[in-house]
């Protein structure tokens, strides 16, 4: 069963919910946010978890783990989820947290990576799906989908072009990962 942690509108968060994957909690560092509407659409439970109510990161982080774990949550796939995570939300978790970011890492990690991509002129870029660690993008890499850039392409195009990407990989990874710890244990 999945967890999602999510931060903004959430459309990665639908596409697990439109591959009926066992998407079984989201949670949000920020309220109010679309990707909580979205869970709140699809009859999934959903709980806040602002830094400012916790006297610090780790605090929020593993009150945020032990409402997943409460929740039955194998998987955590982070879909636009904007806050890096602690060791205390890790180490419930080992191995089991993935995330999605619009870029072939390890080149542009962290924010804006499709507009430094464009400002680097690079021919190509892409999507990639990895676990997470405790740095900014810096996990191993489970899979990748390349993107050829074309020429003028705007940023909102090529972002466009990567999302309808990112859309059918992180479904697709998160099912076999899931698939594959359910059959190890
Ligand atoms: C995606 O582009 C993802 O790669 C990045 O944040 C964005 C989230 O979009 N990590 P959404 O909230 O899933 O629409």
């Amino acid at each position: 069963m999945i967890g999602v942690l999510v931060s903004g509108s959430g459309s990665n968060l639908q596409a697990l919910l439109d591959h009926d994957l066992p998407i079984v909690a989201v949670a949000s560092n920020v309220a109010g946010v679309r990707a909580l509407q979205r869970a709140e659409a699809a009859a999934v439970p959903s709980a806040v978890f602002e830094l400012s109510r916790f006297g610090s990161r780790d605090e929020r982080d593993s009150a945020m783990a032990s409402w997943l774990v409460e929740q039955r949550v194998q998987l955590v796939v982070c879909a636009g989820y904007m806050q890096l995570l602690t060791s205390a939300f890790l180490e419930r978790f080992p191995g089991r947290v993935i995330n999605v970011h619009p870029s072939l890492l390890p080149a542009f990690p962290g924010m804006l990576a499709v507009e430094r991509a464009l400002e680097a002129g690079v021919e190509k870029t892409g999507v990639t799906v990895h676990y997470v660690d405790d740095g900014v993008d810096t996990g191993e890499v489970i899979e990748q989908v390349e993107v050829t850039i074309d020429p003028h392409e705007t940023a909102e195009a090529l972002l466009d072009r990567l999302h309808a990407v990112e859309h059918r990989l992180l479904p697709s990874v998160a099912l076999r990962l899931l698939e594959e710890s359910i059959g190890s244990s």
